[in-house]
């Protein structure tokens, strides 16, 4: 029989995950459907539609192979994850964007950083605030608070801060790195949950004080939360990966006094190792993205399905502060909808953009319907991306190393990151130790 449908892996060093989805794609595929790891040397920019479907683990730490799938996608290669999307998210924006639909976040502040490229001096940052007030930054999060980057997984460059003082000196480490400031949550219960194609969930127990990566973080336990807080739990997570449009994802929620906090939903490449996240759970992820595949593989594909023509112009779609913010959700709701056929830009003509408008107002009620539905619960206004190469170990709970071994005596010149520029001390005089 002949192969008609191809799907390819593009990996890091993980093992056992690409390894069984290859075996159990195949086996299903009865020679209809083929898996592969992906090979790439040089990339035309004309090279055609090589595989239907690929799994993506690792562009976000090999930027060459995330524009290879950007191209991919052009050629109707349908990529999980988004490669658009996951490019242009950040989590200090799904963390809004979270608040906007009903779903309970930490109060978080988004830091200027610390240092900057070379060529950036002061005078390239008159937009910033000076000094900066952070007495209110931490008024505002409160103490212990965790302090991370932006942009990041695999546990990297986060920290767990007891003081104003440790702040400055965690802050003094993070170089050209965009962080945040968020609320500490002091958990009762800690859940990481596996989402696939934006419907299926898997609540697992984690106790994140385990080694990381060490396989004892995962926990078996299907009655660890309360029926109620489980139905709360699933029904956040749908409607994250759905507003986010990622097919493959894990959101982490810090669970205090019943209210689910999601800290960190933005791990488009989640473990599933075996040797990780356990038999259960990874037999459970493998089976759950087989499913996705072979289901995406299904679906009409005439059209491609990437909305980066919004990204274009998204003057023509918004008209107000309130719809501009619907029209993001509902751009990213409506990338599971992937109706819009891609146009040259030159050929963008009122009839497009009008077409769009009218996609974004359907999208718009598709995500009143999830906005509603988190409301049913009264939980609005309540208060790895995980690196699948990342092997650093977890500092939340402690400053880095080299915050620990400082003196407790804030440096006045921090050290500037090599091949970085430093930025006026962006810290408020009137905030010194000890004033
Ligand atoms: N607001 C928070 N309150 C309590 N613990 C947190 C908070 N944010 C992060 N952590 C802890 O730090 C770990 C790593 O932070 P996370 O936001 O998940 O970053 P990463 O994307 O690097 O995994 C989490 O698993 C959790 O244990
Ligand atoms: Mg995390």
């Amino acid at each position: 029989m002949s192969i008609v449908k191809r799907v390819g892996l593009l990996v890091g060093r993980e093992k056992t995950f690409p390894q069984a989805l290859i075996e159990r794609i195949n086996a299903q595929g009865k020679g209809e459907v083929s898996a592969e790891f992906v090979k790439l040397g040089g990339v035309r920019l004309d090279e055609g539609r090589r595989y239907d479907l690929i799994i993506d683990r690792i562009s976000h730490e090999v930027p060459f192979y995330r524009a290879f799938l950007k191209r991919a996608a052009l050629e109707g290669t349908y990529v999980v994850n988004n490669p658009f999307w996951w490019s242009a998210d950040d989590k200090f924006f799904n963390y809004s964007l979270a608040t906007k639909l009903g779903v309970a976040i930490p109060k978080t502040v988004l830091l200027p950083q610390k240092d900057y490229i070379d060529g950036i001096t002061s005078e390239s940052l008159r937009n910033l605030e000076f000094p900066l007030d952070w007495q209110a930054i931490v008024d505002h999060t409160g103490l212990p608070a965790i302090i991370k980057p932006f942009d990041g997984g695999g546990w990297k460059n986060v920290s767990r801060v007891d003081s104003l003082e440790e702040l400055w000196r965690v802050y003094d480490t993070t170089g050209t790195l965009c962080m945040t400031l968020q609320e500490f949550i002091h958990f009762d219960q800690f859940v990481r949950c596996y989402c696939v194609g934006q419907e299926e969930v898997m609540i697992m127990p984690y106790d994140p004080r385990q080694p990381y990566l060490s396989g004892e973080q995962y926990i078996n336990d299907p009655n660890y939360l309360s029926p109620e807080l489980a139905a709360r739990v699933t029904r956040d997570v749908r409607t994250l990966c759905r507003a986010l449009g990622y097919d493959l994802n894990t959101v982490e929620f810090a669970i205090k006094d019943g209210v689910p906090y999601a800290i960190d939903f933005m791990n488009p490449a989640p473990d599933a190792e075996l040797a990780s996240v356990g038999e259960f759970y990874h037999n459970w992820v493998t089976d759950a993205v087989v499913r996705l595949v072979f289901k995406r593989l299904a679906e009409p594909r005439e059209q491609p399905r990437y909305r980066w023509d919004a990204l274009l112009d998204s003057a023509s779609t918004a008209s107000g502060s309130g719809s501009q913010v619907m029209s993001a959700v509902a751009s990213a709701a409506e990338q599971s909808q992937r109706t819009i056929i891609p146009q040259p830009v030159r050929e963008f003509t009122a009839d497009v953009a009008a077409g769009a408008s009218a996609l974004v107002e359907e999208a718009k009620s598709a995500v009143a319907n999830l906005i509603g539905a988190a409301d049913d619960d009264g939980q609005a206004g309540a208060a790895p991306r995980e690196g699948a190469e990342s092997t650093a170990q977890p500092q939340a709970n402690e400053p880095p190393k080299s915050a620990r071994g400082a003196t407790g005596k804030l440096p006045r010149t921090p050290a500037a990151k090599k091949g970085a520029t430093k930025a006026p001390s962006l810290r408020d005089k009137k905030t010194t130790p000890g004033a």
